[in-house]
């Protein structure tokens, strides 16, 4: 399973079944990471064995959830996008590694994550719980490509393409806050989304690339 294939299988999971990571997709996982946080200078960790990171509601609503990501980094004006950009990396990757992922960005415990992490001086904002899932999870309701996408005239297939990769991200509390606007081989891409606009617009941004292909366009 490409990338590109794992946007359209990938939904949220939130029960999981119990069977274990092997340690050979564990150090799949830890080597995306590795390369993530070298990229983009974030600390994000893998966490098996416990559910520290998460917070009391997401105990009570998930079920079997064993292993996690932590999403953080240095803070920086830019920390919520990268962490949204990096994390969709890793969840549609783990989808293509026959995982399924719940993204708890409201939910998580930031300290019951700190006790999982070597470095203390860095921001954490959420999880991303991982494991085998019961079920693969239900698309979810979508915003139309005409609700949040304009082009300058006559809009080419990649612009199409990367409107229709957008509206499968998943974003916080699944308000595809998005306004994306073409113009030639410009794309300007805007996430409303109050305290998680910065992280739905990474997220976006990484599955906007994927279907469009980087090559395209440019970011304006
Ligand atoms: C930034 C962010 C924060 C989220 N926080 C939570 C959360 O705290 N609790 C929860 O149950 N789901 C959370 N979700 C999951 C979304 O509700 C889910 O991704 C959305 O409904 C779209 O569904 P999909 O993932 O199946 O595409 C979050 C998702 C994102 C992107």
């Amino acid at each position: 399973m490409t990338i590109k294939e794992a946007m359209k299988e990938r939904h949220m999971v939130r029960k999981y079944i119990d069977r274990p990571i092997s340690g050979d997709v564990e150090e799949k996982l830890n080597a995306r990471i590795a390369e993530n946080n070298r990229t983009y200078n974030l600390s994000l960790s893998f966490v098996a064995g416990n559910t520290d990171g998460l917070g009391a509601l997401a105990k009570m609503l998930g079920k079997g959830v064993k292993n996690y990501i932590i999403l953080a980094g240095p803070d920086s004006a830019d920390l919520d996008e990268k962490l949204g950009y990096c994390g969709a990396d890793m969840i549609l990757y783990a989808q293509t590694l026959g995982l399924n992922t719940w993204w708890v960005g409201g939910m998580y415990s930031a300290k019951g994550a700190q006790k999982n992490m070597d470095s203390g001086s860095v921001r954490i904002n959420g999880v991303l719980a991982i494991g085998y899932g019961q079920t693969q999870g239900v698309p979810h309701k979508s915003k139309t490509a005409a609700e949040i996408s304009s082009y300058k005239g006559t809009a080419p297939q990649w612009f199409n393409d990367g409107v229709d990769a957008l509206l499968l991200a998943p974003t916080a509390l699944n308000k595809q806050a998005f306004t994306v606007k073409g113009d030639r081989n410009k794309v300007y891409l805007a996430c409303d989304s109050g305290h998680f606009a910065g992280i739905d617009l990474g997220i976006g941004k990484y599955h906007f690339e994927v279907g469009a292909g980087k090559n395209n366009f440019d970011w304006a």
